[in-house]
């Protein structure tokens, strides 16, 4: 069921049960991130490998103390500029924090999130919130609560509405090394050149962020599959037109653009990520626009790439994936 009832969403939640929460980046699939049934559970309904880890929401920095051991000078810096916000710190856990939440690593992922519904449903409950993006493991990740019913719906008791995400990407995750050096794990919603400011210039490593990726078949959220549309796509630089040969008719083919319109494709067929060309606009239509695509009557895919500053960075890195 889909509503903005927080004493509901309350309720199942501390019932053991498990929750869809609006976040400013994507829908999450919530459960008491403390307690170990609810956190199978999530693995369970999202289809989830155990060995990639969740990310822990909660509302506070106190209420992250409880959770971690120490904080980096340069992550304490971060936390006070950024949350609420779309950024992640992966720092050591306390030994309170279920293995099962970080898939066995010391490290938990954490987060406060900018949402006035979700913010005001944490601070409600006596428990943090794990929360993966509330879609099946490997498809596209949802930014209404409608995209959370129609994929997960039968298996979730409630999905509370906040409307559509306004950043519309996953938060970036950075983590830090034993010298309390920041590091890039994962590129999203908070950019890059605005942590920048803060940390000066990181280094972006986005495939070892977990250490189980050594023998698992690539690093948490870093799966080739990741983000994947059901039909073929191609990634197009930007400026680049497809060329439609062969069997292939320009009635078959569904594209997604940046700001203009590509040549010998149907406007029918054509999606515009940002007319006015702002990366903004691109990463909050990003993954609706990459479902209708996948629902167009055509069967191929193309998606230009977006410039690659701001946001434009994880719209770019998305799309890599989705073509991967
Ligand atoms: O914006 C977001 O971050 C959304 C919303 C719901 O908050 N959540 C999200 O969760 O994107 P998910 O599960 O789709 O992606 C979490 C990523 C995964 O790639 C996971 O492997 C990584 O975070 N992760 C979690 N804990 C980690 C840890 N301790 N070390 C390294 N990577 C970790
Ligand atoms: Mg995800």
């Amino acid at each position: 069921m889909i509503g903005t009832d927080l004493n509901a969403a309350r309720h199942w939640l501390e019932a053991g049960n498990v929750v869809g929460i609006p976040t400013e980046t994507v829908y999450g699939l919530a459960g008491n991130a403390l307690n170990e049934e609810s956190v199978l559970t999530i693995f369970r309904v999202k289809n989830r490998p155990a060995f990639d880890p969740l990310i822990v929401h909660t509302d506070s920095l106190d209420k992250v103390r409880e959770l971690v051991r120490y904080f980096p000078p340069v992550a304490e810096q971060l936390a006070h500029t950024c949350w609420p916000g779309p950024l992640t710190l992966l720092l050591p856990k306390r030994d309170h924090v279920p293995d099962l939440t970080t898939s066995g690593l010391d490290t938990v992922a954490i987060r406060i999130p900018n949402h006035p519904l979700t913010l005001a449903l944490l601070q409600s409950l006596d428990f943090p919130l794990a929360a993966p993006s509330a879609n099946p493991f490997g498809y596209i990740s949802p930014t209404t609560a409608q995209h959370v019913a129609d994929q997960l719906g039968d298996q979730v008791p409630y999905i509370l509405d906040g409307g559509p995400c306004p950043v519309g990407v996953e938060s970036t995750i950075i983590g830090f090394d034993t010298d309390g050096q920041a590091m890039v794990y994962r590129l999203g919603g908070m950019a890059l050149e605005q942590l920048e400011a803060i940390t000066g210039p990181l280094r972006v490593q986005m495939s070892t962020s977990n250490p189980h990726a050594q023998n698992a078949p690539q690093a948490p959220g870093m799966l080739t599959s990741h983000y994947a549309p059901r039909k073929p796509l191609t990634l197009l630089a930007y400026g680049e037109t497809p060329s439609i040969s062969g069997t292939l008719s320009a009635e078959s083919v569904g594209a997604l653009v940046f700001s203009g319109t590509l040549p010998g494709i149907p406007a029918a067929n054509q999606l515009v990520l940002a007319p006015t060309g702002d990366v903004l606009d691109a990463a909050r239509n990003l993954f609706a626009y990459l479902r209708q695509l996948d629902n167009l009557p055509v069967t191929q895919l193309y998606a230009q790439l977006v410039p690659d500053e701001g946001l434009g960075r994880a719209v770019n890195d998305r799309l890599r994936r989705a073509a991967a």
